[in-house]
């Protein structure tokens, strides 16, 4: 099939390069000069594992494209996808992108060759492409929904492992306005091997937001389990997360094995969700329910949970250190999450503000995130372009990404650059790693005080050939500051 995609963000881009590898014809239509020119020179304009690979495919074999053409690339095309973005807007999402983007699509229809679908690949709340997009490509086409088709079809795309979830997807849900759209949606994705189901167009649109306020509560879950957890003297989240993980309806058994569905990845504390996604979304649920008259307390409990996260891990390096006030601070981290160089909504760059507004002095590392990336967020000042550079002479390190790089470094050798070798695990990615007997370790979710990481977790429940824990009393006058 011939695709013309609108927007070349995550998911345009990926979509575009994916579908050209699976052999359609897939034109990107982008009106930036710069982005023009980096995606057609074969480059992301952003980091994303294996897109370049294809997009370098894609333009040799010319199936892969990218135009500021709207008109000659929709002409010829079957399909638009309509991948724009939909940002937070105050309370609700900024829909101009997409109004802006449907009404170009619909200037172009009268004249496509043959019968042609538009495609929404946007988040949108329910009713969107119904009402808005469809009236929007009616009035700009002067054609009535029929002589064209219509179809919401939403992503469901990680960061950092966007090409695999779109190569190997879990599943493909069509909405359709009508059957003879949602067929050719899915001859679209005839060559992807998995249950695609043709739905509604309010249930396309309601199931992104479904599928991302579940791993939301998911999340929230773990992190207020993780504050009972440190208001427990003697009580390990990851241990109490281990023996739910057991419960046979989460962990079911597969050839005499215990099968850890991917799910139990979002049962994790942390320091909150942030990215692109998950924050935006939960919100506009929350918004298009008040709209409806309907409640949503799970959610705004969700969000409030997540709000206080990040103030909680400031409090542990507060109490580590007796005090914030003049003292360094290495941030290892700023992406909302470990594998990607985005910084929007990160809970990190929460951190560092509320770390800077108690007093200290903050640097910040994140392997992913370059000199670029972070100057443009206004981070100049803090950014650090090495480990050893960010814990020069720091008081404490707080771990704020799970980077396989701050697992796998030598701590004994880092440890020998910082004041005072404390370090605040907000990922609990270094529970178990050798780190230097002079190093304080506060991991997430434990009891109220510091307790050695150097706990064997793994294999599961292996509790019962733990060390002797120290009492709540003794750990308590560990503390800095305590007499
Ligand atoms: C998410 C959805 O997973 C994806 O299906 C959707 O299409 C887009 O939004 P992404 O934004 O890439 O993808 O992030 P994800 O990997 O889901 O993580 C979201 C946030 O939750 C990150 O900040 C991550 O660090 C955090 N997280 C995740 C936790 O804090 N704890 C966990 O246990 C899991």
């Amino acid at each position: 099939m011939i695709v013309t995609i609108v927007g070349t963000g995550y998911v345009g881009l990926v979509t575009g390069a994916c579908l050209a590898s699976h052999g359609h014809t897939v034109r990107c239509v982008e009106v930036s000069e710069e982005r023009l020119r980096l995606i057609g020179a074969g480059k992301a304009p952003f980091y994303e594992p294996g897109l370049e690979d294809l997009l370098r495919e894609g333009l040799a074999s010319g199936r892969f494209s990218v135009t500021a053409d709207l008109a000659p690339a929709m002409k010829a095309s079957d399909v638009s996808l309509i991948a724009v973005g939909t940002p937070a807007k105050g309370e609700d999402p900024d829909l101009s992108y997409l109004e802006t983007a449907a009404r170009q699509i619909g200037g172009e229809l009268p004249a496509c060759a043959g019968y042609h679908v538009v495609v929404v690949k946007s988040t949108v709340v329910p009713g969107t492409t119904r009402n808005l997009v469809c009236q929007i490509l009616e009035s700009a086409s002067g054609l009535k929904l029929g002589e064209f088709g219509l179809s919401m079809n939403p992503e469901f795309l990680r960061e950092g492992s966007a090409v695999r979830d779109f190569m190997e997807p879990d599943r493909i849900v069509i909405g359709q306005a009508d059957s003879r759209s949602g067929d050719i949606v899915e001859a679209l994705y005839a060559g992807f091997h998995c249950e695609k189901l043709r739905v509604g167009l309010e249930e396309a649109e309601l199931t992104k937001y479904a599928s991302n306020a579940l791993l939301s509560v998911l999340i929230s879950f773990s992190n207020e389990l993780a504050s009972l957890c440190e208001a427990t003297p003697g009580a390990d989240v990851e241990t109490v997360m281990q023996c739910l993980y057991l419960d046979r309806r989460l962990s079911p058994e597969g050839d005499g094995a215990r099968v850890h569905p991917e799910i139990l990845s979002y049962l994790r504390a942390g320091i909150g969700f942030g990215g692109s996604c998950l924050p935006k979304d939960v919100n506009a649920l929350r918004v298009y329910g008040k709209r409806c008259g309907v409640a949503t307390p799970m959610l705004d409990a969700v969000v409030a949970t997540n709000t206080l996260r990040p103030a909680q891990v400031v409090d542990m390096a507060e109490a580590a250190l007796g005090g914030l006030s003049e003292k360094n601070i290495a941030l290892l981290g700023l992406a909302f999450k470990a594998g990607t160089d985005d910084l929007r909504s990160s809970p990190a760059l929460s951190i560092l503000q509320a770390l800077g507004s108690r007093g200290a002095r903050v640097r910040a590392y994140d392997p992913c995130v370059g000199p670029e990336a972070a100057g443009k967020a206004g981070l100049n000042g803090f950014y650090r372009e090495s480990l050893e550079s960010a814990l020069s002479d720091a008081d404490a390190a707080v771990v704020t990404t799970a980077d396989p790089a701050f697992r796998d470094a030598d701590w004994a050798r880092l440890a020998a650059y910082m004041r005072t070798p404390v370090l605040i695990d907000g990922r609990n990615v270094l529970r178990h790693v050798r780190l230097p007997e002079t190093a304080r370790y506060y991991p997430i979710g434990v009891g109220q005080t510091p307790w050695s990481a150097r706990v064997p977790l793994d294999p599961l429940l292996a509790h019962r050939d733990r060390p002797a824990r120290p009492s709540a009393a003794e750990e308590f006058a560990a503390l800095p500051g305590a007499n």
